[in-house]
C-alpha cells in the first residue's frame, strides 16, 4: 500500500544522488533525552553514564540542558533522518526548514513522539478505552490525537502497542489493549486507520508504528524487558496476529520490541524482521528500534561491540536506529571494511523515503499555524469524555449505584483532586491542569459534599483525620478513590505486589468498620488483587486512568446519566501466585476440580481469578436465549436473542467465544471470535448475529502449518467469558 511505482521513481533518483553518509543519515534519530522520550535527572544521567549506557557528549549535554545547536548542524549535514520527543510547531519547523533549506538534497524529517492516548486532549489510557470495546472509540480517539499531533509539527507517533498483556505484574499492561489476541486485532486495525486515515499526507493524520514487535509482554516474571522463550506456533497463534492486521491495515512503521526473542533480539532477528515481516506479510513500511535498543544488542551478549550490534540490526531490517546513534557511527566503517553490503542501507532508506513520501513531506514540509487550533476543543473533550465514561467498568453493585443527586456524600481518596494522575501513566503533551478531577464534577454537578484529605502523596493515611471525619460526618455514603500512582504502573514499573498502594486497604477498612456505606473507586492502570476490598465495599467501580474527562466521565456513571457498558480486557486475579492469568489458556488434561486434589490448583489460595475476561456489570440486567449455529459457505454465524430485563436501557456487549474440540495441538479452552454492542430499551428484545470466517477459526500445528480443516465447535454467546448459552457445531 505504501508502494507505487510512482513514488519507487522519484526514491531511486534521490538514492542515486545521496553519499553514503546521507544515507545512514537517514537511517537516525536523534532521541529528545539519552533514554527516549524522557527526561532524566543529572542524577540520573550519572548513573546512566556510570553504566555505560551514555556517552561523555550525551553526558555533558544532559548537564548543559540541551544538544539543540550540535542537532541542527548534523540536519544540515544530512546526518539526520528523524527526531524523537522534539515538539512545538515553531521548533519541528524550524528543524525542517534547515533539513529543506539548507541540507544538500532538502530531504524532510520525520518528528515522532509517543501519543499514546492522545496529544493534549488526553483520552483514558489504553487498557481502560479497551473496556468499551468499541472500534469507532479506538478510531475517533486516535483521529483526535493525530490531528492535535500534526498541528503542533508531530508527523509520527510510536502507538499503538499490540502487546498481548496477560500478567498484571508487568506495568506496560496499562498500554495494552488486554490479554487477547482476536480483540488485538479488531484494536490494531482501528487505530491505525484513526491515526493514519486513508492518506496520512493530510494535515489531521500522523504515521502509526505498531509496537513492540514481539511477545514483550511475555517478560518472564511480569518484569520489564525481561527474557521470553516460546514456541513458533504459540507465537504465531498468539501474539503475531495483531501485527499482521496492522500490516493489512497499512501501518507505516514497526517497533521490534527490547526483549529477545528465544535467544536473539527482537532488534537484530533477522527471522522476525525479515523473514517473517518482509518475506511472509509484505511489510513495506520501516522498522524503528525501541529507544536505545540497538546497543542493548551488545549488552544481551549477541553483539561484540557497538559496530557489530549495528551492523546485526540493521542486516536484520531495523532500518532506524532510535536514540543511541551507532548507525551513524558506525555503518560507514563497516561498509568501508567489506562487512556490510551497501544494498542493505539503501533497501532500509528506500523504507524510510516511501513513509516521508507517503506523508506528504517532500510537497509540505511545514506545520501551517491553524486558523482555529483544535487542542482541547469542545468537540474533542466531548470525544474523550464519552470514551472516557464508556470505558469505566461496574465491577460490584449491591444496589447502592447510581447514586441520588440530593445523596450527601462524603469523599476521600489521594486521586479525587489530581488533575496531573488523571492524566494516566504516558502522557507527555497533556497538562494537569486540563483535567476535571472528581472534586471539580462533584463541585460542578453541585452535588453536597465534604472532602476528607486524609490520604498524602506517600499513600500513609491519617488514620486520625480518617476516623474523626467518619464519626462526626452525617454523611451515609464514603467514596473512596483509592489505587496505584500513574509513575508506579507504565514502562520499567513492574511490580510484586498488586494490592493498592500504601495503607488505602486499611482506610477501607475504617470506613466500613464506621458503618457507613462504601463506593470504591479504583484509579489504576493494571489489575490488582481487590477481592477483600471488594467484599467491604458496596460497589466497586473501575475508573482506570480516565483522562481530562475523568471526573465527569466517573460522576456520568455514578449518578446514572450513562448506563455503565464496559466490560474487562483483562483478567482480575485474586492473588499474585495466579500471574500470568488469562481466561483462554490451553486445555489440560488435569483440569481443576474442588473435589479432587489431583488436579490443576493452589493448595493455600483459590484457583479462580476475581473478575474473568470480558466481566463487567450494568444498571440493568441481560439475558441470552435461542443460540443458533449456521453454516453459510465458509462462515459460522451465530445469532442469539439478548433481552434487556432490567428497568432502564442499557448498551451490552455480546460476546462470542468458541472452543475447537479437536486439535492436532493443544486448543484452549475458550477464545473470543467476534462481538457486538447492541443498545437495548428495558424490556426490549434483538436478535444478535455475529459471523465467524473459517480462517478465523485457524490454528497452527507443531510444525507450524495454518489449519483451517473441518473440525466440531462449542460456541458461546455470551456476557463475559465465564458465561453464557452454549451449542455445538460440525464447521
Ligand atoms: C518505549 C517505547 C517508546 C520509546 C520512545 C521506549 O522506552 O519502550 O514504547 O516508543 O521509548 O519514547
Amino acid at each position: 500500500m505504501l508502494k507505487n511505482p510512482e513514488t519507487e521513481q522519484k526514491i531511486d533518483a534521490l538514492l542515486a544522488k545521496m553519499t553514503l553518509r546521507e544515507k545512514i543519515g537517514q537511517l537516525n534519530q536523534l532521541g529528545g533525552s539519552p533514554v527516549g522520550g524522557f527526561g532524566v535527572t543529572k542524577e540520573e544521567a550519572e548513573g546512566l553514564y556510570q553504566a555505560g549506557n551514555i556517552t561523555k557528549e550525551q553526558y555533558d549535554a544532559i548537564c548543559q540542558g540541551g544538544t539543540a545547536d550540535a542537532n541542527e548542524d548534523a540536519v544540515r549535514r544530512g546526518e539526520v533522518g528523524a527526531f524523537l520527543s522534539v515538539q512545538g510547531r515553531e521548533y519541528t519547523n524550524r528543524l525542517q526548514r534547515i533539513a529543506v533549506e539548507e541540507s544538500r538534497l532538502g530531504i524532510p524529517l520525520l518528528f515522532g513522539l509517543d501519543v499514546i492516548h492522545g496529544h493534549r486532549t488526553v483520552f483514558p489510557s489504553p487498557i481502560a478505552e479497551a473496556c468499551t470495546w468499541n472500534t469507532d472509540t479506538f478510531e475517533e480517539s486516535a483521529h483526535i490525537a493525530a490531528r492535535e499531533a500534526r498541528e503542533d509539527g508531530i508527523n509520527w507517533t510510536f502507538t499503538p502497542m499490540l502487546d498481548i498483556a496477560r500478567d498484571p505484574r508487568w506495568g506496560r499492561i496499562v498500554e495494552s489493549p488486554g490479554e487477547d489476541t482476536y480483540f488485538a486485532t479488531r484494536y490494531a486495525v482501528a487505530k491505525i486507520k484513526g491515526f493514519q486515515g486513508e492518506d496520512m499526507s493530510t494535515s489531521d493524520r500522523i504515521c502509526a508504528c505498531a509496537k513492540h514487535f514481539v511477545a514483550y509482554g511475555q517478560g518472564e516474571g511480569g518484569r520489564d524487558y525481561n527474557t521470553v522463550d516460546m514456541s513458533e506456533a504459540k507465537l504465531r497463534e498468539v501474539y503475531l496476529p495483531p501485527f499482521e492486521a496492522a500490516i493489512e491495515a497499512g501501518v507505516g512503521t514497526i517497533m521490534p520490541a527490547f526483549n529477545d526473542l528465544s535467544g536473539i533480539p527482537c532488534t537484530s532477528n533477522k527471522w522476525l524482521l525479515d523473514t517473517y515481516l518482509r518475506g511472509e506479510h509484505h511489510f513495506e513500511g520501516f522498522c524503528i528500534s525501541d529507544a536505545h535498543a540497538v546497543k542493548q544488542v551488545r549488552f544481551a551478549g549477541t553483539a561484540r561491540d557497538e559496530a557489530d550490534a549495528a551492523v546485526q540490526s540493521v542486516s536484520a531490517g531495523c532500518d532506524m536506529d532510535m536514540g543511541c546513534e551507532h548507525y551513524i557511527h558506525h555503518l560507514e566503517g563497516a561498509v568501508a571494511n567489506g562487512i556490510l553490503s551497501e544494498e542493505v542501507i539503501n533497501e532500509a532508506v528506500r523504507r524510510v523515503l516511501r513513509v516521508k513520501f507517503a506523508l506528504g513531506l517532500f510537497e509540505h514540509p511545514y506545520v501551517e499555524t491553524p486558523r482555529e487550533p483544535s487542542v482541547l476543543s469542545a468537540p474533542h473533550r466531548a470525544a474523550a469524555r464519552d470514551a472516557a465514561r464508556r470505558s469505566v467498568v461496574l465491577l460490584k453493585n449491591d444496589g447502592i449505584l447510581p447514586l441520588s443527586q440530593k445523596t450527601n456524600i462524603l469523599v476521600v481518596g489521594y486521586f479525587a483532586d489530581r488533575g496531573d494522575e488523571m492524566l494516566g501513566s504516558w502522557v507527555i503533551s497533556g497538562q494537569g491542569e486540563d483535567s476535571v478531577t472528581l472534586l471539580d464534577a462533584l463541585n460542578s454537578r453541585g452535588v453536597d459534599y465534604t472532602f476528607v484529605p486524609c490520604v498524602g502523596a506517600d499513600m500513609t493515611v491519617d488514620f486520625n483525620l480518617l476516623d474523626n471525619a467518619l464519626a462526626a460526618a452525617e454523611e451515609s455514603i464514603v467514596l473512596a478513590m483509592v489505587g496505584e500512582k500513574r509513575d508506579n504502573v507504565g514502562e520499567a514499573c513492574s511490580k510484586g505486589h498488586l494490592d493498592l498502594e500504601g495503607e488505602q486497604s486499611e482506610m477501607l477498612a475504617h470506613i466500613h468498620a464506621s458503618g457507613k456505606s462504601l463506593v470504591t473507586l479504583l484509579f489504576n492502570g493494571r489489575p490488582m488483587t481487590i477481592g477483600q476490598e471488594a467484599e467491604i465495599s458496596n460497589a466497586v467501580v473501575e475508573t482506570w486512568q480516565l483522562g481530562v474527562e475523568a471526573g465527569n466521565a466517573t460522576l456520568d456513571v455514578l449518578f446514572g446519566d450513562y448506563n455503565p457498558s464496559g466490560r474487562l480486557t483483562v483478567t482480575f486475579p485474586r492473588h499474585v501466585g495466579q500471574c500470568p492469568t488469562y481466561y483462554n489458556h490451553p486445555k489440560i488434561g488435569r483440569p481443576y476440580s474442588a473435589l479432587s486434589k489431583w488436579t490443576s490448583k493452589y493448595i493455600d489460595d483459590e484457583t479462580a481469578p476475581l473478575y474473568p475476561f470480558g466481566y463487567g456489570l450494568s444498571y440493568t440486567t441481560y439475558t441470552y436465549e435461542n443460540l443458533v449455529l449456521r453454516v453459510e459457505d465458509d462462515i459460522l454465524a451465530v445469532s442469539v436473542d439478548v433481552t434487556n430485563t432490567g428497568s432502564v436501557p442499557g448498551e451490552e456487549t455480546v460476546q462470542i467465544y468458541t472452543q475447537c474440540r479437536y486439535g492436532l495441538r493443544v486448543r484452549p479452552v475458550k477464545e473470543l471470535k467476534g462481538w457486538d454492542k447492541v443498545f437495548l430499551y428495558a424490556g426490549e428484545t434483538k436478535t444478535v448475529t455475529v459471523r465467524i470466517a473459517r480462517k478465523t477459526l485457524g490454528y497452527y500445528d507443531a510444525q507450524c502449518n495454518f489449519i483451517t480443516e473441518p473440525n466440531t465447535y462449542f460456541v458461546w454467546a455470551a456476557h463475559d467469558s465465564s458465561s453464557g448459552v452454549q451449542g455445538e457445531i460440525a464447521f
